[in-house]
């Protein structure tokens, strides 16, 4: 009995003892294993926090309306808003003449929708190379707009000074207005005035200095090309010079650049010196020899192209580096950019007619006598190509190196031949 009231005694206290050891040791994994599996849950889930908060953070700097002026932030696709209410007399930004546009932008007079992004902006500006670039080089994930918007040609003028066919352009755009952007680029030197009334009239973009045949005339062109990507309605894109006409009227052009399913860009392999002598090896593996082509620098594109070009950070570095001088890289640099990567839909040819037949590093240029109705009729249909898939006549839009001489006589056959309105 005392035993037993001894057992009895000692057996809770023993078992307490125990009990107490092991809820001890229980307790103990317990919080051992929380504390792995929180441990194990929490790396991924902070992981998956810090990013989910860094782009909401993001996404709140790029909405905010109080980013500073120099903040990498600022929004892209919002051009100029503190100059917008004096660009609306721009030559060519009648937007609320362009069918839709209406319902963006009269529709209430609260409602601003998309209205600044669909205005042209200014042609002058005060982005430095690299920031125009990049701006220049966003594409809407989105294909189709929400809006209907009449797509512009952009005629991009490389040259010294004056435009030696202006009043010949100039009838060339009349009536047109809101199908055509105009961008000029002319040496910073150049001080020749506009008259306001003029369809070139705040048309020039900010220059830098270009020599025939160097590098930085590829430069010019990457920076004309920008200046009108900015503007979201230009869809094609053409390169012209000083001394270009255009041979057909407006409506004939506009369709034929608007509805070609094809690039011009003329993209030839020549093997002598004038041709493939102008490749470095260098610039292997890069660019092969198999891979190097010439061709006019006067070309005619679309957006999705121009884009690409604006946004080479691959190709251009190696022909600024290895093409240079009597290498030409504007004549080599485009061709083979496309050769390699977009010549799925590239004509290789060029829409602007030019004569080289007398030979020499500079092709024949025309003066008033030269000009004739059988001559421009003969360069307007001389030969026939692909267009399409069709078969046409139609090969030369525009044609080059016209003097200032030759003006009268083109102004004469403006109407009859060339069949401006
Ligand atoms: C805008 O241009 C029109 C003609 O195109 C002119 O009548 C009008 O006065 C101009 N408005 C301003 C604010 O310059
Ligand atoms: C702009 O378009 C409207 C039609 O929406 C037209 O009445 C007006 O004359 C145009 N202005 C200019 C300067 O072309
Ligand atoms: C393009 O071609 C189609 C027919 O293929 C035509 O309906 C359309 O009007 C053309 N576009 C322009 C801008 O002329
Ligand atoms: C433009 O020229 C074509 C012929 O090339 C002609 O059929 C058309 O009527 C002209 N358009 C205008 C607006 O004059």
């Amino acid at each position: 009995m005392k035993n037993k009231e001894h057992l009895r005694f000692i057996t809770p206290s023993y078992m307490k003892l125990f009990s107490f050891r092991q809820r001890y040791l229980i307790n103990f994994f317990t919080h051992v294993l929380v504390f792995g599996f929180g441990f194990v849950i929490g790396i991924p889930l902070t992981f998956y926090l810090y990013e989910t908060l860094s782009i909401n953070f993001q996404i709140q700097r790029i909405l905010l309306p109080s980013y500073g002026p120099n903040s990498k932030f600022s929004p892209p696709l919002l051009p100029y808003p503190q100059i917008i209410s004096t660009t609306i007399n721009d030559s060519t930004s009648n937007i609320s003449s362009m069918t839709n546009h209406k319902r963006v932008i009269t529709n209430s007079k609260s409602r601003k929708g998309l209205s600044d992004f669909l205005k042209p902006p200014r042609a002058m500006h005060d982005m430095s190379e690299e920031e125009l670039l990049w701006r220049a080089s966003m594409v809407p994930k989105i294909n189709h707009p929400p809006f209907n918007h009449t797509p512009k040609v952009a005629f991009m003028f490389l040259t010294k000074g004056p435009l030696l066919s202006a009043p010949l352009w100039e009838r060339f755009f009349k009536g047109n207005k809101g199908l055509y952007s105009i961008y000029v680029h002319s040496l910073p030197s150049f001080s020749g005035t506009v008259l306001p009334s003029s369809v070139f009239h705040g048309r020039r973009i900010p220059s830098k200095e270009v020599k025939w045949g160097e590098n930085n005339m590829v430069k010019a062109e990457r920076c004309l090309l920008a200046n009108a990507l900015l503007h979201f309605s230009n869809q094609r894109f053409v390169l012209l010079s000083e001394s270009c006409i255009p041979l057909f009227n407006f409506s004939t052009i506009y369709t034929y650049l608007i509805n070609s399913t094809k690039n011009f860009i003329e993209a030839y392999d020549m093997p002598d010196k004038v041709g493939r002598g102008r490749y470095n090896p260098k610039m292997k593996p890069l660019v092969r020899l198999s891979q190097w082509r010439k061709g006019s620098q006067w070309f005619q594109i679309d957006r999705e192209l121009a884009v690409e070009i604006v946004s080479d950070k691959l190709y251009f570095p190696v022909f600024k580096k290895y093409c240079n001088g009597k290498c030409y890289s504007d004549e080599h640099y485009i061709p083979t950019l496309v050769n390699i990567k977009f010549w799925k839909r590239n004509s290789k040819r060029t829409m602007t007619w030019v004569d080289w037949s007398k030979g020499g590093p500079q092709p024949s240029r025309y003066n008033g006598k030269d000009v004739t109705s059988d001559f421009l009729k003969h360069i307007r249909s001389r030969r026939t190509c692909e267009y399409n898939g069709h078969t046409t006549n139609i090969c030369y839009l525009f044609a080059r190196k016209f003097t200032s001489d030759a003006l009268d006589r083109l102004l004469s056959f403006a109407s009859n031949i060339m069949q401006f309105n």
